[in-house]
């Protein structure tokens, strides 16, 4: 059974009361919940892990990649600075969706850039919840047809 990642940065896990017109309402373990589901339907699994620590993620990045198929991360204000997350996820051999809950576009300039981008396969952003599991589903598909 395939396993993928579910990685979230500094921040995330205040959603369900952190900027909630920003981010919704629903809590961190409230995806994860709907990742689960989803997981099962397509016959994988996921693995979630939060931290506000950058090194924390990139140390579970690399215990984790050689174990797993693929990684959705939304790695919060990292996403617009964090060289060495981008160097963790970079030097993995699997494919890397970034996720953000809110438009990162349409909000402040500072938000705009993102150093994850250029080393993942896509980025989903503005479609709140439904970015994870929309990104979880297109892992899954990218995964399978590269076996084939
Ligand atoms: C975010 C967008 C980032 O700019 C911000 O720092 C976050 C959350 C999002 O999911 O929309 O922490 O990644």
């Amino acid at each position: 059974m395939l396993t993928f990642l579910v990685l979230n940065g500094p921040n995330l896990n205040t959603l369900g009361t952190r900027e909630p017109s920003i981010y919704g309402n629903i809590t961190l373990e409230q995806i994860y919940e709907k990742l689960r589901r989803e997981a099962t339907e397509l016959g994988a699994t996921v693995q979630c892990f939060q931290s506000n620590h950058e090194g924390a993620l990139i140390d579970y990045i690399q215990q984790h990649a050689d174990t797993s198929a693929g990684i959705i991360i939304n790695p919060g204000a990292l996403t617009h600075y964090s060289i060495a997350l981008r160097d963790a996820l970079a030097s993995v051999k699997i494919p890397t969706i970034e996720v953000h809950l809110s438009n990162i576009y349409a909000r402040e300039p500072f938000r705009h850039h993102s150093v994850i981008a250029p080393i993942s396969q896509g980025q989903i952003a503005g479609l709140g919840w439904r970015g994870y599991v929309l990104a979880l589903r297109a892992l899954v598909e990218l995964v399978q047809e590269q076996a084939r």
